[in-house]
């Protein structure tokens, strides 16, 4: 029983795609950048600047969102190569399984579903933030305990998050998906909903909320014991917010705005030029996203003062407090229409891991039963948007994007050094896009990834190993028996 055994590329090829569904090589370097804004664009910027303003960078939180796009950047330089080594759709999980083993594709698989299941949580109940801020500008006042989980602002759930997640798994197991021009539509609207914060907000900045524009770190009380960041932990550090180090601990939260751009990578197959399109694609999302992230931030500190930024709708908060209603709503219409996208993208790609995961055998057989019907993988699907739903229902914003966060960072230098692997390993394989520079970018990859996650909450790696340990325990009790790969190499041992 090998921890490492592969499965062959061409029994990859043969199981992902049916027949007469080999994907075209239709996507341009535009089309990809539209599909990465489409994805990126979500609760990170719309709900988390305020958040890590107040809490963490002050008004220079503008700085953390541009280091995050830097350590992404290099992340998405080898996960393009790495997604492009083996010819066929599908996440890290099934690129990782025909190259680096069994168990590392495991591995990167169980951080996926906290990637994309857990995101999709963040995101609906970003969402729900400026649902309630829309139906408040109507005139609906919701009570604070149906729109907050428990423990914050006397909340007891947040229904309207549930109630998107349940939508949305509704519409999954139905089989919607989103087709490219819905798509975009989508960034079409939430761009816009950008620039008009950028551009009708310059009006309202007062010089006075960007002084100091880096507030002298100050200790935290509130952050006390597992809360604090492990790098301040390991260097002894009083737990401070503001300064270099709220700065540093802001970058391990607005991470989070950049997930998605790795789904833009598992687009390798479908690039008409990958070795040309990819980088442009994925670069290029990241830079324009980075771009209208740090303006947006700085526009949005700039017309409060960082203290009095609203946590759960501050870019629409914002107008309110200046007095202009009107903006916000035009924000809240365009954020409540563009985070439901997020969330439909993020739940129908964890039901891809998902079912792909099952299908092999790591997974019980019955998780990737398909719908006679509708031809979706209905029961993973209604069993995670469950356990989707309750998280979003109960558990607060923060702390479900720091936990998002770890795992995809941990699956991101997984995949940076699988690239310095691969290269060693199996030179031959074709690669339909090649990281440049190797191995400098991957190594600076797995550094900066390694940068961010210090930074993020002692609590946060405890909560991280625990996913991780239940995970292996899952592997070592059933997959690793049940795998496909592993019964038809043991039975042809046998034979
Ligand atoms: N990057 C996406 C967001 O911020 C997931 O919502």
């Amino acid at each position: 029983m090998n921890l490492l055994r592969t499965k062959s590329v061409e029994q990859s090829i043969k199981d992902t795609e049916e027949p007469g569904h080999r994907l075209r090589r239709d996507l341009s370097a535009l089309d990809l950048v539209v599909f990465g804004i489409g994805v990126i664009v979500g609760t990170g910027i719309f709900v988390l600047t305020g958040q890590v303003a107040k809490d963490k960078a002050g008004p220079a939180v503008a700085l953390s969102f541009i280091f995050a796009a830097v350590v992404c950047a290099l992340a998405a330089l080898c996960y393009a190569e790495f997604a492009s080594t083996v010819p066929v759709a599908g996440s890290a999980y099934t690129f990782s399984y025909a190259t680096l083993g069994e168990f590392p594709a495991w591995i990167i698989g169980w951080d996926l579903i906290l990637e994309l299941a857990l995101g999709a949580a963040v995101v609906s109940v970003g969402w729900s933030g400026y649902f309630a801020s829309l139906l408040d500008s109507a005139g609906l006042h919701l009570p604070a305990a149906i729109l907050n989980p428990p423990g914050s602002h006397g909340g007891v759930v947040n229904v309207p998050a549930i109630a998107l997640v349940l939508v949305v798994t509704g519409l999954l197991v139905l089989g919607v998906k989103i087709s490219s021009r819905v798509n975009a539509v989508v960034v079409v609207v939430k761009v816009s909903v950008v620039l008009l914060v950028i551009v009708a907000g310059l009006f309202f900045v007062k010089g006075e909320n960007y002084h100091p524009f880096i507030p002298p770190s100050e200790p935290n009380p509130s952050v006390k014991g597992a809360a604090a960041p492990l790098m301040q932990v390991i260097f002894g550090i009083t737990p401070v917010s503001y300064g270099w180090l709220g700065i540093f601990a802001a970058i391990a939260i607005v991470f989070f705005a950049y997930i998605g751009f790795d789904i833009v990578a598992t687009a390798a197959e479908e690039a008409r030029r990958p070795q040309r399109d990819l980088p442009i694609g994925l670069i290029g999302s990241l830079v324009i996203t980075a771009l209208l992230y740090a303006a947006v931030s700085t526009v949005v500190a700039g017309m409060q003062n960082y203290k009095k930024l609203s946590d759960a709708a501050p870019l629409a908060d914002a107008f309110k407090a200046v007095g202009h209603s009107a903006f916000a709503t035009i924000i809240d219409v365009g954020a409540v229409v563009g985070l439901i996208a997020v969330v439909l993208i993020l739940l129908l790609g964890q039901s891809r891991v998902f079912f792909a995961m099952s299908r092999d055998g790591l997974l019980p057989p019955w998780l990737s039963v398909i719908h006679p019907r509708f031809g979706t993988p209905w029961l993973s699907t209604v069993i995670m948007g469950g356990i989707v739903a309750v998280l979003a229902g109960f558990i607060p914003l923060a702390k479900l994007a720091e936990l998002v966060n770890i795992g995809t960072l941990f699956a991101f230098l997984l995949v940076s050094v699988g690239v310095l692997i691969l290269r060693r390993t199996r030179p031959d394989l074709p690669r339909a896009f090649r990281t440049p520079l190797v191995p400098v970018i991957p190594i600076l990859s797995v550094l900066g990834c390694l940068f961010v996650m210090i930074n993020l909450p002692l609590e946060t790696w405890y909560r991280f190993l625990a996913w991780m340990a239940i995970g292996s325990i899952i592997y070592f009790a059933y997959g690793r028996h049940h795998s496909r790969v592993g019964l038809a190499a043991a039975a042809s041992g046998r034979s």
